[in-house]
Protein backbone atom coordinates (compact mmCIF):
# COMPACT_ATOMS: atom_id res chain seq x y z
CA UNK A 1 0.00 0.00 0.00
CA UNK A 2 1.24 3.48 -0.88
CA UNK A 3 0.88 6.21 1.74
CA UNK A 4 1.52 9.87 1.01
CA UNK A 5 3.64 11.45 3.74
CA UNK A 6 2.93 15.17 4.13
CA UNK A 7 6.54 16.33 3.86
CA UNK A 8 9.03 17.26 1.15
CA UNK A 9 11.94 16.31 3.38
CA UNK A 10 13.61 13.32 1.70
CA UNK A 11 15.44 12.46 4.91
CA UNK A 12 12.15 12.03 6.76
CA UNK A 13 10.70 9.97 3.90
CA UNK A 14 13.58 7.52 3.78
CA UNK A 15 13.67 7.36 7.59
CA UNK A 16 10.01 6.33 7.83
CA UNK A 17 10.47 3.83 4.99
CA UNK A 18 13.35 2.26 6.96
CA UNK A 19 11.25 2.08 10.12
CA UNK A 20 8.40 0.35 8.27
CA UNK A 21 10.55 -1.74 5.90
CA UNK A 22 9.13 -5.00 7.30
CA UNK A 23 5.55 -4.03 6.40
CA UNK A 24 4.02 -3.94 2.89
CA UNK A 25 3.79 -0.13 2.85
CA UNK A 26 5.66 2.43 0.82
CA UNK A 27 5.74 6.08 1.90
CA UNK A 28 6.01 8.66 -0.86
CA UNK A 29 6.61 12.34 -0.23
CA UNK A 30 5.10 15.54 -1.52
CA UNK A 31 8.18 15.98 -3.71
CA UNK A 32 6.58 13.54 -6.19
CA UNK A 33 3.85 16.13 -6.91
CA UNK A 34 4.41 19.09 -9.23
CA UNK A 35 2.36 21.67 -7.39
CA UNK A 36 1.68 21.32 -3.72
CA UNK A 37 -0.57 23.79 -1.92
CA UNK A 38 0.79 25.13 1.34
CA UNK A 39 -1.37 24.21 4.29
CA UNK A 40 -1.78 27.01 6.84
CA UNK A 41 -1.48 25.50 10.30
CA UNK A 42 -4.20 27.58 11.92
CA UNK A 43 -5.79 24.91 14.08
CA UNK A 44 -6.11 25.24 17.87
CA UNK A 45 -4.65 21.80 18.59
CA UNK A 46 -2.02 19.42 17.26
CA UNK A 47 -4.92 17.20 16.17
CA UNK A 48 -6.56 20.03 14.15
CA UNK A 49 -3.33 20.81 12.32
CA UNK A 50 -2.39 17.19 11.59
CA UNK A 51 -5.95 16.53 10.33
CA UNK A 52 -5.94 19.60 8.10
CA UNK A 53 -2.60 18.67 6.52
CA UNK A 54 -3.47 14.98 6.01
CA UNK A 55 -6.95 15.70 4.61
CA UNK A 56 -5.68 18.37 2.19
CA UNK A 57 -3.13 16.00 0.67
CA UNK A 58 -5.52 13.02 0.71
CA UNK A 59 -7.97 15.06 -1.35
CA UNK A 60 -5.27 15.91 -3.88
CA UNK A 61 -3.59 12.53 -4.15
CA UNK A 62 -6.54 10.17 -3.60
CA UNK A 63 -4.29 7.74 -1.75
CA UNK A 64 -3.94 7.26 2.04
CA UNK A 65 -2.17 10.27 3.54
CA UNK A 66 -0.20 10.72 6.78
CA UNK A 67 0.67 14.02 8.46
CA UNK A 68 2.28 14.93 11.78
CA UNK A 69 2.01 17.93 14.03
CA UNK A 70 4.32 18.15 17.01
CA UNK A 71 5.67 20.52 19.59
CA UNK A 72 6.87 21.19 23.10
CA UNK A 73 4.55 21.91 26.04
CA UNK A 74 6.04 23.51 29.15
CA UNK A 75 4.09 23.16 32.40
CA UNK A 76 5.16 26.50 33.92
CA UNK A 77 4.05 28.24 30.69
CA UNK A 78 0.59 26.62 30.71
CA UNK A 79 1.48 24.43 27.72
CA UNK A 80 3.30 27.05 25.62
CA UNK A 81 4.88 27.06 23.10
CA UNK A 82 2.66 24.09 22.10
CA UNK A 83 1.31 24.37 18.56
CA UNK A 84 3.44 27.50 18.12
CA UNK A 85 6.71 25.67 18.87
CA UNK A 86 8.25 26.23 15.42
CA UNK A 87 7.46 29.97 15.47
CA UNK A 88 7.68 30.72 19.21
CA UNK A 89 10.11 33.62 18.74
CA UNK A 90 8.45 34.86 15.52
CA UNK A 91 7.25 33.73 12.10
CA UNK A 92 10.65 32.73 10.65
CA UNK A 93 12.44 32.16 13.93
CA UNK A 94 15.49 29.89 14.01
CA UNK A 95 15.87 27.05 16.50
CA UNK A 96 18.36 29.07 18.56
CA UNK A 97 16.03 32.09 18.69
CA UNK A 98 13.22 29.84 19.91
CA UNK A 99 15.53 28.24 22.47
CA UNK A 100 16.67 31.63 23.72
CA UNK A 101 13.11 32.83 24.15
CA UNK A 102 12.22 29.68 26.08
CA UNK A 103 15.20 30.11 28.42
CA UNK A 104 14.18 33.71 29.08
CA UNK A 105 10.60 32.68 29.84
CA UNK A 106 11.85 30.12 32.39
CA UNK A 107 14.67 32.22 33.78
CA UNK A 108 15.19 31.75 37.53
CA UNK A 109 12.93 28.69 37.81
CA UNK A 110 14.45 25.68 39.63
CA UNK A 111 14.62 22.22 37.92
CA UNK A 112 11.35 21.00 39.53
CA UNK A 113 9.47 23.90 37.92
CA UNK A 114 10.91 23.24 34.46
CA UNK A 115 8.80 20.20 33.58
CA UNK A 116 7.86 19.81 29.92
CA UNK A 117 6.79 17.25 27.35
CA UNK A 118 7.19 16.75 23.63
CA UNK A 119 3.99 15.76 21.84
CA UNK A 120 3.54 14.17 18.42
CA UNK A 121 0.16 13.66 16.77
CA UNK A 122 -0.03 11.64 13.57
CA UNK A 123 -3.15 11.67 11.44
CA UNK A 124 -3.70 8.98 8.82
CA UNK A 125 -6.53 9.36 6.33
CA UNK A 126 -7.66 6.00 5.06
CA UNK A 127 -10.74 5.70 2.82
CA UNK A 128 -11.59 9.30 3.72
CA UNK A 129 -11.60 8.64 7.48
CA UNK A 130 -9.07 10.07 9.97
CA UNK A 131 -7.16 7.90 12.46
CA UNK A 132 -5.00 9.56 15.13
CA UNK A 133 -1.88 8.25 16.89
CA UNK A 134 -0.44 10.24 19.78
CA UNK A 135 2.94 10.02 21.45
CA UNK A 136 4.64 11.95 24.25
CA UNK A 137 7.93 12.04 26.12
CA UNK A 138 8.13 13.77 29.47
CA UNK A 139 11.16 15.59 30.78
CA UNK A 140 12.54 18.96 31.82
CA UNK A 141 14.13 22.05 30.31
CA UNK A 142 17.79 22.77 31.08
CA UNK A 143 19.14 26.21 32.00
CA UNK A 144 21.41 26.28 28.96
CA UNK A 145 21.63 24.23 25.77
CA UNK A 146 23.93 21.19 25.55
CA UNK A 147 24.87 18.95 22.60
CA UNK A 148 24.57 19.28 18.86
CA UNK A 149 22.40 16.31 17.92
CA UNK A 150 18.81 16.61 16.71
CA UNK A 151 16.94 19.84 16.02
CA UNK A 152 14.52 22.32 17.57
CA UNK A 153 14.46 22.21 21.37
CA UNK A 154 16.55 19.00 21.60
CA UNK A 155 19.61 20.71 23.23
CA UNK A 156 17.36 21.97 26.06
CA UNK A 157 15.22 18.89 26.72
CA UNK A 158 16.27 16.18 29.17
CA UNK A 159 13.93 13.17 29.00
CA UNK A 160 12.82 11.55 32.28
CA UNK A 161 15.26 8.92 33.50
CA UNK A 162 18.25 10.56 31.77
CA UNK A 163 20.87 13.11 32.84
CA UNK A 164 21.49 14.77 29.48
CA UNK A 165 19.54 16.47 26.72
CA UNK A 166 18.49 14.87 23.44
CA UNK A 167 21.24 17.04 21.95
CA UNK A 168 23.78 14.91 23.83
CA UNK A 169 21.93 11.57 23.93
CA UNK A 170 21.81 11.37 20.14
CA UNK A 171 19.64 9.79 17.45
CA UNK A 172 19.66 6.20 18.62
CA UNK A 173 18.26 6.89 22.09
CA UNK A 174 15.92 9.59 20.80
CA UNK A 175 14.49 7.27 18.13
CA UNK A 176 13.69 4.75 20.85
CA UNK A 177 11.98 6.97 23.43
CA UNK A 178 10.77 10.11 21.66
CA UNK A 179 7.20 11.36 21.26
CA UNK A 180 7.50 10.58 17.53
CA UNK A 181 8.77 7.06 18.20
CA UNK A 182 5.75 6.43 20.48
CA UNK A 183 3.24 7.72 17.92
CA UNK A 184 4.90 5.71 15.13
CA UNK A 185 4.72 2.59 17.28
CA UNK A 186 0.94 3.00 17.52
CA UNK A 187 0.74 3.59 13.76
CA UNK A 188 2.74 0.41 13.22
CA UNK A 189 0.23 -1.65 15.25
CA UNK A 190 -2.63 -0.12 13.30
CA UNK A 191 -1.04 -0.78 9.89
CA UNK A 192 -0.17 -4.31 10.94
CA UNK A 193 -3.84 -4.99 11.64
CA UNK A 194 -5.32 -3.04 8.71
CA UNK A 195 -3.25 -3.74 5.64
CA UNK A 196 -2.87 -6.86 3.60
P1 LIG B 1 5.73 21.18 13.18
O1 LIG B 1 6.67 21.05 12.02
O2 LIG B 1 4.60 22.11 12.99
O3 LIG B 1 5.29 19.83 13.70
O4 LIG B 1 6.58 21.92 14.32
C1 LIG B 1 7.28 21.21 15.23
C2 LIG B 1 8.15 22.14 16.07
O5 LIG B 1 8.13 21.64 17.40
C3 LIG B 1 9.59 22.09 15.60
O6 LIG B 1 9.92 23.13 14.74
C4 LIG B 1 10.36 22.14 16.90
O7 LIG B 1 10.51 23.48 17.29
C5 LIG B 1 9.44 21.45 17.90
N1 LIG B 1 9.72 20.00 17.93
C6 LIG B 1 8.88 19.01 17.56
N2 LIG B 1 9.46 17.80 17.69
C7 LIG B 1 10.70 18.06 18.17
C8 LIG B 1 11.80 17.21 18.49
O8 LIG B 1 11.78 15.98 18.33
N3 LIG B 1 12.90 17.84 18.96
C9 LIG B 1 12.98 19.17 19.12
N4 LIG B 1 12.01 20.01 18.80
C10 LIG B 1 10.85 19.46 18.33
Amino acid sequence: MKILLATKNRGKISEINRIFSDLPVEFVGLDTFEEVPEVIEDGKTFHDNALKKAMTYYNIASIPALAEDSGLEVEALQGAPGIYSARYAGENATDSENNRKLLQALSGLPPEKRRARFVSVLCLILDGKPFFFEGEVRGRILEKPEGESGFGYDPLFVPEGYEHSFGVLGEEIKNRISHRAMALKKLRHFLNDHIK
